[in-house]
């Protein structure tokens, strides 16, 4: 049996795209859920036009009341059952209280060589330091935010001049080969590390 795989999302959808174009017919898993926490992202049309159910739970709606928020969200995703998640460019902060609830069956995608440069402003924060190399991390979530098991990094080299564009630009493409390899071997039960070394 396939295993059934669900795909948060908060934009474009890039990285959602990638996770479903490799999902084919002998792919251990399949989509059976995109679900956006705002109804303008772009990835939810990109999913709907190749006939993956959608959902929105707009966080707007619950302002200031994030327990309500994370139990309309593991609704959503109780409905669809699905064996792994997959975090993609979800933009929200989830709490111990709904992590622990998919703990082991929840990944997610960082802009960074993890633990370095956890949160936001990645590429910004990776030029500031002086970084010679920099790159992405697909992780096993748990209650820490971008912590959790590392299972595979791909790594590209800073060159001079390169601005935070340039280098998001760089690992972008790294990130959509990257992290459909790490599903398929989660999906499969392997949780070894997995390392790309790029340009
Ligand atoms: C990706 O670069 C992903 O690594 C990053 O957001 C982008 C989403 O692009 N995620 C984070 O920063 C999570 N903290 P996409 O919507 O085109 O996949």
């Amino acid at each position: 049996m396939k295993k059934r795989v669900a795909i948060l999302i908060s934009g474009g959808g890039s990285n959602m795209e990638a996770l479903v174009r490799d999902m084919d017919e002998s792919h251990p898993a399949e989509p059976v859920l995109v679900l956006a926490n705002n109804p303008n992202a772009g990835g939810l049309a990109k999913a709907e036009a190749r006939g993956i159910p959608t959902a929105c739970i707009d966080h707007r709606l619950y302002k200031g009341d994030r327990p309500a928020f994370e139990a309309a969200l593991h609704s959503a995703l109780e409905k669809a059952a699905p064996d792994i998640i997959c975090l993609a460019g979800f933009m929200r902060i989830l709490t111990p209280a709904f992590t622990s609830r998919w703990q082991g069956k929840m990944l997610n995608i960082h802009p960074s060589i993890l633990p370095l440069f956890r949160g936001l402003h990645t590429h910004q924060r990776a030029l500031e330091a002086g970084m010679a190399v920099h790159g992405c991390t697909v992780h096993e979530v748990t209650g820490e935010l971008d912590g959790g098991p590392i299972l595979g990094q791909a790594v590209i080299g800073v060159r001079a001049g390169d601005t935070p564009d340039d280098l998001a630009a760089r690992i972008l493409p790294m990130e959509h080969r990257l992290y459909p390899a790490v599903l398929k071997r989660f999906a499969l039960g392997e949780r070894g590390k997995l390392a790309h070394l790029g340009g």
